[in-house]
C-alpha cells in the first residue's frame, strides 16, 4: 500500500511562496521516486491575510491544522505589519498551541559552501542543536508595573516544569542515540551536550542539569554526556564547531545559538528547522524570514525551504527519501552554485529548485 501524507502548506509572506514553491517541486519529485504520495493544501495565513481581514488566524485555524500530518511554512512577517503581531499571533501561537516541544535545528556545511570560519570544512562543521520550544522566557510569564515612570519595573520570567524539561531531554538522548555521530559512522560515540549557564541561573539550570544526568545514566547511559555553557559554547562554534555533536538548549539559548550556527554553515539561504511534536503535528520551515526586498524577483535561494521539507520527511518515516533529497541539495551546492545569496546563486530560485529535482 502507497503511503499518503496529508501537509498543510503556509507559503505565508514576502519570498515564502517563492521558496514553499521550489519546496513543493522537490518533495513531489521525491515522492514520485520514493513512492508515498503528498496530498497538499495551501493556507493563506499571514501578512497580506491580516491587512484584509484584520484577523491574524480565523477561529478553528489551529483545530484544522491539528488533521494534517506536517506543516510546510514559508516565512512569517510583514513590512506594513508591526513586528511581533504575526510572529507571536501565527508562528509561536502555532508551536504552543500544537505543543510543539522541540525546535531542530542542524548546523551543517554542505560541500561548495562558504563559511566565514577560516579553515573549517563539510567534515568540521556538522552538528545539530535541539531547542525547547515551549517554555522559557518565551512563555510570557511576568508582567510591568509602574509603567512611565522613573521607577517602571518589568519580569519576564525563564520558567521550566519537569514535565518539559525531561520531554525536551528524553528526545535529545533518543536523536542522539539515533543520529549522533557513532551512529552516522563519524565517530566512536554519540554525545549529547547540555548547554546552559548553571553558575548563574542557578535553579533553572539546576533542574535541567539533575534531570539530564538522572535519565541520562538510567536510560541512556550508552550515550556520553557533557555539559557546556552557552557563553562557552558560542566560542567553539565559532573556534572548534568539530567538537560538537548533538546540543540540547533551553528556547531563548536555543534561539540565540542557532542563528550563530547558521550563519557558519552559509547564511540563512540554507538553514532549515522543524517545529517538532513527536505524538502530534510538527511544522518546518525555512528559518530565514520573509524577505520582503528580494520577494517576486525570484532571485532567493530556495535550498532552505528545500531542506526543511526534507527535515519533514525524515520526520514523516521517510528517511530514505529526505537523504535523497540532501545528497540532490550537496550536489547543487557542490558543483552548480556560485554563492548561497539571493542573486548570486549563477541560477534563479525556480532554476535551483529544477536543479534539486533533477539530481533525485
Ligand atoms: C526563530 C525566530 C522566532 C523565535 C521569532 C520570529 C518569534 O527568531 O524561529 O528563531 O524567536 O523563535
Ligand atoms: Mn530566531
Amino acid at each position: 500500500m502507497t503511503n499518503t501524507y496529508r501537509i498543510a502548506v503556509i507559503p505565508g509572506d514576502g519570498t515564502g511562496p517563492e521558496v514553499i514553491n521550489e519546496g513543493r517541486k522537490v518533495l513531489q519529485e521525491a515522492a514520485g521516486r520514493y513512492g508515498f504520495k503528498l496530498e497538499m493544501t495551501d493556507f493563506d495565513f499571514g501578512g497580506d491575510r491580516y491587512l484584509r481581514t484584520g484577523e491574524v488566524l480565523p477561529e478553528g485555524a489551529v483545530d484544522e491544522l491539528r488533521r494534517f500530518d506536517a506543516i510546510y511554512l514559508g516565512a512569517i512577517g510583514h513590512p506594513d505589519v508591526k513586528p511581533g503581531i504575526l510572529e507571536k499571533g501565527i508562528l509561536l501561537r502555532l508551536r504552543f498551541e500544537l505543543d510543539q516541544y522541540i525546535n531542530l535545528r542542524p548546523v551543517r556545511l554542505y560541500p561548495g559552501v562558504e563559511t566565514p570560519l577560516k579553515d573549517k570544512s563539510p567534515e568540521d562543521i556538522d552538528y545539530v542543536v535541539i531547542r525547547e520550544n515551549s517554555g522559557g522566557i518565551y512563555t510570557g510569564t511576568g508582567g510591568v508595573s509602574m509603567k512611565s515612570t522613573a521607577h517602571e519595573v518589568a519580569v519576564q520570567s525563564m520558567v521550566y516544569n519537569r514535565f518539559q524539561v525531561e520531554r525536551c531531554l528524553r528526545y535529545a538522548f533518543e536523536y542522539a542515540r539515533k543520529f549522533g555521530k557513532k551512529a552516522r559512522g563519524k565517530g566512536e560515540v554519540n554525545t549529547l551536550a547540555l548547554v546552559g549557564k548553571t553558575n548563574v541561573l542557578t535553579y533553572v539550570f539546576d533542574l535541567w542539569e539533575r534531570v539530564f544526568h538522572e535519565i541520562g545514566e538510567q536510560e541512556y547511559s550508552d550515550v556520553k554526556r557533557e555539559y557546556y555553557h552557552v557563553d562557552a559554547t558560542c566560542m567553539w562554534m565559532v573556534k572548534s564547531p568539530q567538537w560538537f555533536d548533538v546540543l540540547v538548549t533551553t528556547n531563548m539559548f536555543g534561539d540565540i545559538i542557532t542563528d550563530l550556527g547558521a550563519e557558519t554553515q552559509g547564511g540563512m539561504g540554507i538553514a532549515a528547522g522543524g517545529n517538532i511534536n513527536p505524538q502530534g503535528v510538527s511544522m518546518f520551515e525555512p528559518i530565514g524570514g520573509s524577505a520582503p526586498k528580494y520577494t517576486g524577483k525570484n532571485i532567493i535561494n530556495p535550498l532552505a525551504a528545500i531542506c526543511a521539507g526534507a527535515m519533514m520527511l525524515e520526520t514523516l518515516g521517510e528517511v530514505e527519501a529526505a537523504k535523497g533529497i540532501e545528497d540532490a541539495v550537496k550536489k547543487v551546492t557542490g558543483t552548480r552554485l556560485k554563492s548561497l545569496s539571493a542573486g548570486k546563486m549563477g541560477y534563479t530560485t525556480s532554476e535551483v529548485g529544477d536543479l534539486v529535482a533533477g539530481y533525485i
